[in-house]
C-alpha cells in the first residue's frame, strides 16, 4: 500500500520522537511491501516563529490532504506569554477542529516489565491496569465561548461549556462500540449532580443503552472517578466522557502505568484519516539532549497503521519489538529501574529497529 503521512514534528522533544517513529515505520514499509511518503507540516511554536500563527491554513490543508497525521508535541516556555490566539496550542485545537476528530482515544494500560514505575502500590498494580479514555476532544469548554471583560471596575472571565445531543451521541456510540470490542463494560464520567452538560450527557446515554444490551453500562462523578483511577484502576474498562475531564484524567491514568512516555493517542473523526500522538507534551526540559522516550510515538504509528490503514499484522509487529524491548530491561530515563539499562531516544529507536 502507498500511504501518505502528514508529519507534524512540533516543538522540544517533538522533533526527536519523530525521528525515531519514522525509522520505524520505514523499516516496516520495508518488510511488508509498502511505501510511507511523508509531508511535512509546521504547528505550533515552530509555525508560530516561521509563519506568524500555529497552523496556518496551508499547513491544515496538507493534514486534510494525507491519509493520516503523526505528531510529536507541541509547546514550550518561549511562547508561554503570547495571547490565546498565538499560542502553540491552539494550533493543536485548530488540527483537532479542523480535521473534525471528534473522539480521542487513550489506552491507559500497564506494561508489566514498567510494573515498578508505577506510583500505585504493589498490590493495586497486581490487579492489572487496563483500560481506555475515550474522551470528547472538538467540544465542550475547550470550543466555546472566551472572554474576559470588565465588570464593575473589575475583570471577569468566563468560559463556556457548550454540548449539543448530537456531539454526545457520536462520542456517546464510540464508547459504546469500544467497550462491545473489549470487556464490555462502560462508565460514562461527568458531573451530573451540578452540570447541565452532564445531565444531557446521561441521557443520551441512555437513549443509545438499549442498542448495546451487552455492555455494562454505569455513571460515576468526575471527582469519584479521579480518586477510583488510583483506587482500583481495574474496575474500570471503557471511561467516555466529555473534553476536559478526559484531558485530567487521561493523565491521571496515564501515570498509574508507569510512565507518560509510554502511552500513544489517537483522534478520528468521520473518516479513517486521523491524528496519532503520543500523550505527552513537548518537555523542554530535556529538549534536544537525546534524552526522551520515543516509545509513546512509535506506539502512535502503530496505532497509526492499524486504525486507518488496516494494517494489524506491521501493528502487532511494533508492538511485540516494543515489549521486548522492554524485557530486555532497556528504558529512557522516564522510566529507568534497578537493574535496567539506561538508553538514549536513538538508542530506544536502535534497539526497536532490532527487534523488527
Ligand atoms: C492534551 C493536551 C492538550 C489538551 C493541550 C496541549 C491543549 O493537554 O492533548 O491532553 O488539553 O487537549
Ligand atoms: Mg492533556
Amino acid at each position: 500500500m502507498n500511504k501518505n503521512i502528514a508529519v507534524i514534528r512540533g516543538d522540544g522533544i517533538g522533533p526527536e520522537i519523530v525521528g525515531q517513529a519514522i525509522r520505524v515505520l520505514d523499516k516496516i514499509a520495508q518488510q511488508y511491501g509498502h511505501s510511507f511518503t511523508y509531508t511535512e507540516v509546521d504547528m505550533g511554536g515552530c509555525a508560530i516563529d516561521k509563519w506568524g500563527e500555529p497552523l496556518p491554513k496551508a499547513q491544515l490543508d496538507k493534514c486534510l490532504a494525507s491519509d493520516s497525521v503523526l505528531l510529536g508535541a507541541v509547546g514550550g516556555p518561549k511562547w508561554e506569554g503570547m495571547e490565546g490566539s498565538k499560542r502553540p496550542e491552539k494550533g493543536l485545537l485548530s488540527l483537532r477542529a479542523g480535521m473534525g476528530l471528534y473522539a480521542n482515544n487513550r489506552p491507559a494500560k500497564l506494561w508489566p516489565q514498567l510494573a515498578d514505575a508505577s506510583p500505585l502500590k504493589p498490590s493495586i498494580v497486581a490487579k492489572g491496569i487496563d483500560f481506555i479514555v475515550v474522551r470528547e476532544l472538538i467540544g465542550g469548554v475547550y470550543f466555546g465561548e472566551h472572554k474576559t471583560e470588565v465588570v464593575n471596575g473589575e475583570k471577569v472571565a468566563t468560559d463556556v461549556m457548550p454540548y449539543s445531543e448530537h456531539e454526545i451521541e457520536r462520542i456517546g456510540r464510540i464508547g459504546f462500540e469500544t467497550a462491545m470490542k473489549r470487556r464490555k463494560k462502560l462508565c460514562c464520567v461527568d458531573k451530573a449532580n451540578v452540570l447541565d452538560t452532564s445531565r444531557l450527557w446521561r441521557a443520551v446515554m441512555h437513549r443509545l443503552q438499549p442498542e448495546y444490551p451487552e455492555v455494562e453500562y454505569s455513571e460515576m462523578f468526575v471527582d469519584n472517578a479521579a480518586m477510583q483511577i488510583c483506587k482500583d484502576p481495574s474496575q474500570f474498562d471503557v471511561i467516555v466522557t466529555e473534553n476536559m475531564f478526559g484531558d485530567i484524567l487521561s493523565d491521571e491514568a496515564s501515570m498509574i502505568t508507569g510512565s507518560i512516555g509510554m502511552i500513544p493517542s489517537s483522534s478520528l473523526g468521520e473518516g479513517t484519516c486521523g491524528l496519532y500522538e503520543p500523550i505527552h507534551g513537548s518537555a523542554p526540559d530535556i529538549a534536544g539532549q537525546n534524552k526522551a522516550n520515543p516509545i509513546g510515538t512509535i506506539l502512535a504509528a502503530a496505532m497509526m497503521l492499524k486504525y486507518s490503514f488496516d494494517m494489524d499484522a506491521e501493528a502487532a509487529a511494533i508492538e511485540a519489538a516494543v515489549n521486548r524491548v522492554l524485557d530486555k530491561g532497556l528504558r529512557t530515563g522516564d522510566c529507568m529501574a534497578e537493574g535496567c539499562t539506561l538508553v538514549t531516544c536513538t538508542g530506544m529507536g536502535d534497539a526497536v529497529l532490532a527487534e523488527l
